[in-house]
């Protein structure tokens, strides 16, 4: 699949890669990846690409390596091995590596050229694609970034078989959200696939990717800088962060939080009246086919609703859910009652998104 957000190519399938020969003019490359997923696939990439010998810029994994010290750190590198403005720096990784080479490419001498080639199913359906860069400062997560379009997203889904499988399925997560947003023919298509997926089928991986991605695509493009449409991107997001930040960032994978949102954004939905219950239990239906998740049994009600995310610079800090109005439509509103919101809550830890 190739579509087009905002000005760059977004190519997915067998053979992505080497879409990379197409990129001349360049006084140089530099792949900025993890020292294990380089060991992995290096080789396959540089060939696909025809680079010959490619000496990559390591980061260490983690979220820890979103942090402005290791920008400088890439940055002096990139100085020390001749990086120039003509340079093209390419980040092949998740959703880490992405976002800091992002975000070195949109500050290294004013701004380079990058290519994002992900290398899990988050990156591959959503972070890679719409020019959204950052860094973490202290625990406030990517509070330091900017708006920097790639000029390429290459994602090869036969990389996705080295996944460990939680992260494999955490990704998933992530492909329901742009399932429900998308509508019914992609949500019966998941539903349909589901149950066999893995990071080795390959065949199906790559329909699933670039369907998704494609979500990713149509909303980025019709709303480059967040204007307001993109915030349809943040279902069960409102739920998940709280969740992720309640358990300080260590219980849940972040698509495992954002199936807790979603499932609890589907009830808070149920709740107000603008979901019917039989499209609910299909959402909740495809969300615990991904298996068990970590518990949520055990938080406080009080302390999520503290710490659900608010608009900054709304008045009184109010908050936009994004609740499923049905498969293929959601609704944006900070009219949701706290009762509500904390009942949603009380009823899915008590396992009730099948009743
Ligand atoms: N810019 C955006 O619009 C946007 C959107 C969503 C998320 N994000 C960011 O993305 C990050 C999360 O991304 P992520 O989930 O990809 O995390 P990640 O980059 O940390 O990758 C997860 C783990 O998988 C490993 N890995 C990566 N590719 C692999 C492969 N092919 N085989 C084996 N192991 C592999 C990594 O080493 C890491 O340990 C967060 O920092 C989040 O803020 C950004
Ligand atoms: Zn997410």
């Amino acid at each position: 699949m190739k579509s087009s957000a905002g000005g760059y190519d977004v190519v997915v399938g067998g053979g992505a890669w080497r879409t990379l020969r197409r990129l001349q003019g360049y006084t140089s490359v530099f792949v900025l990846t993890e020292p294990s997923l380089w060991e992995r696939w290096g080789s396959r990439f540089a060939r696909d690409a025809r680079w010959g010998t490619v000496r990559p810029l390591f980061v260490p994994s983690g979220e820890s390596s979103k942090s402005l010290t290791r920008v400088e750190r890439v940055a002096s590198e990139l100085l020390g091995r001749g990086a120039d403005r003509r340079s093209l720096l390419v980040a092949f990784g998740g959703g880490v590596v992405g976002d800091l080479g992002g975000f070195v490419a949109s500050t290294y001498m004013r701004g380079v050229d990058y290519v994002q080639a992900p290398t899990t199913v988050v990156a591959q359906v959503d972070s890679a694609i719409g020019g959204k860069t950052a860094v973490n400062v202290r625990a406030m997560k990517n509070l330091v970034g900017t708006f920097y379009p790639p000029c390429l997203v290459v994602s090869e889904p036969a990389v996705l078989a080295s996944l460990p499988a939680r992260a494999f399925q955490s990704g998933l997560y992530e492909v329901v959200k742009h399932a429900i947003l998308s509508g019914p023919a992609f949500f019966r298509f998941l539903e349909s696939k589901v149950a066999t997926l893995g990071p080795r089928r390959t065949r199906s991986l790559e329909t699933l990717v670039a369907r998704a991605a494609q979500v990713k695509v149509d909303v980025v493009s019709r709303d480059e800088r967040e204007s307001g449409l993109r915030r349809v991107l943040n279902l069960g997001h409102t739920y998940g962060h709280a969740l992720e930040e309640v358990t300080g960032y260590r219980r849940f994978l972040h698509g495992e939080a954002v199936a807790w949102g979603l499932l609890l954004v589907t009830r808070l939905a149920e709740l107000v009246g603008v979901l019917d219950s039989a499209e609910g239990k299909r959402i909740a239906g495809l969300v615990r086919q991904g298996g068990s998740l970590p518990p949520i049994q055990d938080l406080g009600v009080e302390k999520v609703l503290g710490l659900l995310p608010r608009d900054k610079k709304a008045v009184g800090g109010r908050i936009n859910w994004v609740l499923p109005e049905r498969i293929g439509k959601v609704r944006i509103t900070p009219e949701v009652p706290n009762t509500a919101v904390a009942a949603a809550f009380r009823q899915v830890q008590r396992g009730a998104w099948n009743e």
